[in-house]
C-alpha cells in the first residue's frame, strides 16, 4: 500500500512510523511549506516533496491512500479532494472544524466508496482496548453515566498559531482535546444525543503562565478561543455524559479520563502527568469497580505502557482496515455524531440555553 503525507508538522511521524510498521510505504509528503516538507522527508526518508494535495495526486496516481496532517479547516476540504481521487483517507483529530464539514467528508467517503478513519487515536490505547473487551464481554452491563475529562493548568497550545486561531481551529480545547468525548461515546455504544447544555470560559489566553510545551508562540496571530469548557450532553436512551475539558484552568495537574457507571461494574481510563504537556511522565491506568459476593472491588488491569498514547497503533488500524484485513477503530458516523454535539456545545455556550438535537 502506497500513501502521500499532507502536513509535515509534530503528528506526521507518529503515522510514518505507523505506516511502516503496518508495511506500507510513504512515497511523498505534501506540505505549503517547501522546505519544512523537504526537512521531514530527509528525517523519514521518503523520496518525494510537493507544495499541495494536488500537485501529489497528479504526479502519483498509484498512491492508495492519503494521510491528513494539516491545521483543522484544511482536514474537510483535503479529505474530499483525496476521496474523490479514489484514495483511502486517514485523517486527523478533529475529524473537522464542524458537523457541516464532517458531513461533506461522510457524503464524499459513501459516494466513493473509500475508507474515512480518523486520528482518534486514544481508543488505540492498551488501556482503552482492554476496557473495551470487558465492556464487549459484558462485564460492564449498561453504561448509565459517564464523565470525559481532559484538563489542563497551564496548556493553551501557542499563542496566536493556528491553534487559537478559531478560524484555523474551529475552536479551542472542546475541539481539541475532543479525545475523551469520543472514547467515552465509544464505550457508551455511541448513543444518538437529544440535548446539550454547556457553558465556556476564555480566561488566561496570551498569559504567558499558561502556554504549553507545543505550537507557535509569537503572539501576533488571533486568540478567539475558549480556553475551558463544562457540558453535559443527554442521550435519547437515558444515557448522560458529562465534559470537562480546558487547556487553561485552576486545576491540580493534567488528567485525561474516562470514568463511567455501568449496571454491573464502572470504571475508568486514565492519564496523569507529572508534568502538564510532557508524555513521557505521563501515567496510565485502567480499573474496574465492581461487587463481587458483597464485597466492593477495585480492579487494576495491567496493560504494556504506550507512551504515544496509541497514536502508532492507530495508524497501524488504517492501514489494515484499509486493506480489509481488520475491522477500523473509528467510523464517519461516529465522528458526525461527535461533531454534531461539538457545534451543539458552542451553540450553548453562546446562547445559554440547552440546545437539542
Ligand atoms: N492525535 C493527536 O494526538 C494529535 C496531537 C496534536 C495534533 N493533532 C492534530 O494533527 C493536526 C496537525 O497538527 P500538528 O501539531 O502536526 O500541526 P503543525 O502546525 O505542527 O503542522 C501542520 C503542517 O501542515 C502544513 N499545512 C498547513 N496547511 C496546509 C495545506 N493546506 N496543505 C499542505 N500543508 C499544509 C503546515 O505548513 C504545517 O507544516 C491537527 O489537526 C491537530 O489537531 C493530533
Amino acid at each position: 500500500m502506497y500513501i502521500g503525507i499532507v502536513g509535515a508538522g509534530g503528528m506526521a511521524a507518529y503515522h510514518c512510523k505507523g505506516f511502516a510498521q503496518a508495511g506500507a510505504k510513504v512515497l511523498a509528503v505534501a506540505d505549503n511549506n517547501t522546505p519544512k516538507a523537504e526537512a521531514f522527508a530527509k528525517e523519514f526518508g521518503i523520496g518525494k516533496t510537493y507544495g499541495s494535495l494536488e500537485e501529489m495526486l497528479l504526479s502519483l496516481p498509484e498512491l492508495d491512500a492519503i494521510s491528513i496532517v494539516t491545521p483543522n479547516k484544511f482536514h474537510s476540504v483535503l479529505a474530499i479532494q483525496a476521496l474523490k481521487a479514489g484514495k483511502h483517507v486517514y485523517c486527523e483529530k478533529p475529524p473537522a472544524r464542524n458537523a457541516q464539514e464532517m458531513q461533506a467528508m461522510y457524503d464524499a467517503a459513501k459516494k466513493s466508496g473509500k475508507h474515512l478513519m480518523f486520528g482518534f487515536n486514544n481508543r488505540a490505547r492498551p488501556e482503552s482496548k482492554a476496557i473495551a473487551k470487558y465492556i464487549k464481554e459484558g462485564v460492564v452491563g449498561r453504561i448509565n453515566s459517564a464523565q470525559a475529562t481532559w484538563i489542563r493548568r497551564a496548556g493553551i497550545p501557542g499563542f496566536g498559531g493556528w491553534f487559537t486561531d478559531k478560524e484555523l481551529s474551529g475552536g479551542g480545547p472542546v475541539i481539541d482535546l475532543l479525545h475523551m468525548i469520543d472514547l467515552a461515546l465509544y464505550f457508551m455504544g455511541y448513543p444518538e444525543p437529544t440535548q446539550v447544555l454547556s457553558t465556556t470560559f476564555d480566561d488566561f489566553l496570551g498569559n504567558p503562565h499558561f502556554k504549553g510545551p507545543w505550537g507557535i508562540a509569537d503572539g501576533k496571530g488571533k486568540m478567539d478561543v475558549e480556553t475551558a469548557c463544562h457540558a453535559m450532553v443527554t442521550f435519547a436512551s437515558g444515557q448522560c455524559l458529562m465534559i470537562r475539558n480546558s487547556w487553561a484552568e485552576m486545576n491540580e495537574r493534567e488528567v485525561v479520563s474516562v470514568t463511567f457507571q455501568g449496571t454491573k461494574a464502572g470504571g475508568k481510563v486514565e492519564r496523569l502527568f507529572a508534568r502538564d504537556g510532557y508524555d513521557e511522565t505521563s501515567l496510565d491506568s485502567c480499573r474496574l469497580y465492581t461487587e463481587e459476593f458483597g464485597n466492593q472491588v477495585n480492579r487494576d488491569i495491567i496493560t504494556e505502557r504506550d507512551e504515544f498514547m496509541g497514536r502508532i497503533s492507530n495508524a497501524v488500524n488504517f492501514v489494515q482496515s484499509s486493506r480489509g484485513e481488520v475491522e477500523p477503530f473509528n467510523t464517519p458516523d461516529q465522528a458526525l455524531v461527535l461533531m454534531r454535539i461539538t457545534d451543539a456545545i458552542y451553540e450553548s455556550a453562546k446562547t445559554h440555553q440547552c440546545v437539542s438535537l
